[in-house]
This record gives C-alpha cells, structure tokens and sequence, in this order.
C-alpha cells in the first residue's frame, strides 16, 4: 500500500501549457483547449486548497511573450478573464485570497477594474492564496519590485527585500512547481520564486492533467530529498 500523503507543499506553481496542442489532437479549435483548460484549473485548484491544504496556487494564465499570438486566440482569453472576474470567484473559492500577478489592466479597464476590486474584497482571507498570473513576466516582476524600491527610498537592499516587493509578498517560498506538456523550461515565470522549488514535468497536456496527476505529483514531491545545499551526515 501507497505510504500516507504527509508533506504536502506550502505553495504550489503551475505552468498550464498544452491546451493548443489538447486540442489539436482531438480536432478542436484552440479557443475550445482553452475552454477545457481553465475549466480544468478550476478543479484543480480546489483540489490543491480544500483537499490537500495548499496555501499558495501560482498559476501561470498569461504571459507578456503571448501577446504575440494571433488576436482571434488573446480575444478568447480575454473572454476568459473577464469571466474569471466577473464570475462568482468568492463562491466558487471560499477563503481564498485572489491575487493577479502582472499588469492584467492590459485587457481592458473593466478587467482592471473588477479585478482590482476582486484582490480589495478578498485581500482578508488569509488562509489559502491564489496568484493568477496574468500578463506576468517574471522579469518584468524583479524590475518592478526594483523601481517600487527605489521610489520608497530605500538604501540597502537584501534578498528579504526584494521578496517582499514581489507579487508574492509575505506568502510562503515556492516549494513546487509543475509544467504540463513535456516542455522543459519556465517561459519566464517565477524566477525569483522558483530559486529552491522541485520542478515536475509531466507530458500530458494541462486539460488532461487530473487529480490523479496531481496527486501522483505531491506524492513525487513527498519523495524529494531537499536538500538546501546541505549534507546528509
Ligand atoms: C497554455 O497552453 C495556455 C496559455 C498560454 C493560455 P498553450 O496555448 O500554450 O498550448 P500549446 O502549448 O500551444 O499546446
Ligand atoms: C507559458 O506557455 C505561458 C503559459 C502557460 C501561460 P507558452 O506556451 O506561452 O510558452 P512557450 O512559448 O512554449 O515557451
Ligand atoms: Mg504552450
């Protein structure tokens, strides 16, 4: 018999890649992989907070670099985040913080708007934490949170202050961070989060990925020997 699930990670990142090539395979358009992909997050994520006590998500949603896909493609997102925001995330995420990660006011100033007033009402719920990553560069991150230093003033720089001027302020390190779809690199999420994470690469396209995935990463995760650059004596 499997040995019980005891170390789960604090925060969790996902890279949801794969929806195109989901959808692809099975002769649907790439608007219908992202339907069944963020429909998908949406029972994953739960999954991860009220099943397995998860208390950061850090979804990879959009990045800077997918602007450069067809309009017909970044439109359906778009219609996707303005659901999300729209949407009756409060109901749907009970005790979950929302916290967009990047510039999403990119999408329009009533995605600005409600999002805005989203992360303001849910700003108290301390217990679980869902950064949604929209618009996000990891790059652009660092930068910002270099600027936001700068114009506080600030003289003398340490790694604590850096983490504390980056989206993922006073939340717990990045212990895990998975990506679907067989691809082997970050496309620029997290960098600075990422610097102890387990990394985990599984090949089935992100709307395929199931609890069943998700729990066979954790228990990967469980088996891990992190070692911080220490030595076992
Ligand atoms: C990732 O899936 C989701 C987003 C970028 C929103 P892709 O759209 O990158 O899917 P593939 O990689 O083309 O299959
Ligand atoms: C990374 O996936 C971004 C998201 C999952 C939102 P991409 O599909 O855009 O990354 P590349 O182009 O393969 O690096
Ligand atoms: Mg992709």
């Amino acid at each position: 018999m499997k040995k019980e699930l005891i170390k789960v990670p604090k925060h969790l990142g996902l890279i949801i890649d794969g929806n195109g090539r989901w959808a692809k395979a099975k002769g649907l358009t790439r608007s219908m992989g992202h339907k069944a992909g963020f429909s998908n997050l949406e029972r994953i994520v739960k999954e991860c907070f009220y099943k397995y006590g998860i208390q950061s998500v850090s979804v990879y949603c959009f990045s800077t670099e997918n602007w450069n896909r067809p309009e017909k493609e970044v439109d359906y997102l778009r219609k996707l985040f303005k659901k999300m925001v729209d949407g009756d995330m409060e109901k749907k995420y009970p005790e979950v913080r929302i916290n967009f990660m990047g510039d999403f006011g990119k999408f329009g100033d009533d995605i600005q708007k409600k999002g805005s007033a989203l992360m303001e009402r849910t700003k108290k719920n301390t217990k679980f934490t869902l950064n949604l990553g929209i618009n996000y560069s990891g790059q652009d991150e660092l930068v910002k949170a270099v600027n936001d230093i700068i114009s506080e003033g600030i003289k003398e720089v340490d790694r604590e202050t850096i983490a504390n001027h980056l989206y993922t302020a006073g939340q717990a390190p990045l212990d895990l961070l998975i990506r679907t779809s067989g691809e082997y690199r970050l496309s620029n999420f997290m960098l600075w989060q990422v610097a102890y994470a387990e990394l985990y690469f599984p090949s089935c396209h992100w709307p395929a990925f199931s609890k069943k995935h998700l729990k066979e990463a954790l228990y990967e995760f469980q088996g891990r020997d992190r070692r911080f650059g220490a030595i076992k004596e």
